[in-house]
């Protein structure tokens, strides 16, 4: 808390020096106090420069996914209403469902700096290596029967997508169901996990993993990172705001009965509609035209035989 003040008062005046005094008063400890506090955020990577007879003066941000940093001008009212910051875990997701099961609320949102065992679909691992990525999730308690859920998944990539697009300009591109791809190697991936009853579902939880300014030698093999494609570094504070924002708009939107809105953006974002593509499920393959997309999300893929099948899992790829 005395940090966040220490910070909050710096960052108003970054244009000079705020007295050792003046921080003191301010924020209700000693001058001795905000010696050592000022120590402890210059380890968490903030440059602080202290100045005998002037004061200090907040010269850097870290680009850490600290959750003052990330809610200080975040435009949203549920998502990110409390964000939990780890060094290292297991994976988001989990540590997530684990808080979602103890009844935290909708919109908590969990990040972490590296991963052990991120988790991707259909059972595989997602690298996480420390220094770069954002890895992502958030409690959502959605009013959708489970057989809906997929449409949250369109939603969640619509989104994430358009965040990309505006924070850094890239024309990001959506692989179905949820893959965000740039220039055709994948960028970002989207897990959701759900519990759910018959037919109510309990909370889901939407786990985002983007490869922001991770070193391309720490990725698997075609997969890309904001850097590498951008040439420079990309804020991962900025990138996670806007994430969420497009994501509670995107969500909000799918509440209120806009799921053919999302439907339309997504095909704009897609460039698999009218390709042909290869579908794997874990008992078989089909190959034929991607068509469409259903209304309950699925995509519709035309066999040669005209036969139209509906794909609601399993892993599409483009065929060139
Ligand atoms: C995919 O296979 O494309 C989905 C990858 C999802 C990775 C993210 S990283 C944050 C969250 N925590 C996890 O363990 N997985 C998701």
């Amino acid at each position: 808390m005395i940090d966040e003040k220490i910070i909050s008062i710096l960052k108003n005046h970054r244009d000079g020096y705020v007295s050792g005094e003046d921080l003191s008063k301010d924020s209700g400890v000693s001058r001795a106090a905000i010696w050592k506090h000022v120590e402890s955020l210059r380890r968490d990577g903030y440059e602080i420069e202290a100045t005998p007879h002037l004061g200090y003066r907040l010269l850097r941000i870290p680009d850490k996914l600290i959750p003052s940093e990330i809610k200080s001008v975040l435009h949203t009212k549920v998502l990110g209403r409390e964000v939990l910051s780890y060094k290292k875990i297991d994976s988001t997701n989990v540590m997530a469902y684990g808080l979602a099961e103890k009844g935290l609320k909708e919109g908590v949102v969990v990040l972490a700096e590296e991963q052990a065992k991120g988790r991707g679909r259909l059972g595989r691992t997602w690298a996480s290596p420390p220094a770069g990525g954002v890895y992502l999730s958030c409690i959502l308690r959605p009013p959708l029967p489970p057989s809906e859920t997929q449409k949250l998944t369109l939603a969640a990539s619509v989104s994430v997508a358009r965040a990309i697009r505006e924070t850094t300009g890239l024309p990001a591109m959506i692989k179905w169901p949820n893959d965000i791809l740039l220039d055709l190697k994948k960028v970002c991936g989207i897990l959701l996990e759900m519990k759910a009853e018959q037919d109510e579902v309990e909370f889901v939880i939407v786990g985002i993993g983007v490869n922001v300014n991770t070193p391309l030698k720490t990725l698997p093999k075609g997969a890309t990172s904001l850097r590498a494609e951008l040439g420079s570094d990309v804020s991962r504070i900025k990138l996670t705001r806007k994430i969420l924002e497009e994501l509670e708009a995107g969500y909000g939107l799918l509440k209120n009965n806009g799921f053919s809105k999302i439907v339309e953006e997504w095909k704009e974002l897609s460039d698999m509609l009218g390709s042909r593509v290869k579908v794997t499920l874990p008992n078989r393959k089909y190959e034929g035209a991607a068509v469409d997309v259903d209304s309950d999300g699925s995509l519709l893929v035309r066999l040669d035989n005209g036969f139209i099948e509906k794909t609601s899992s399993g892993d599409v790829i483009l065929v060139r």
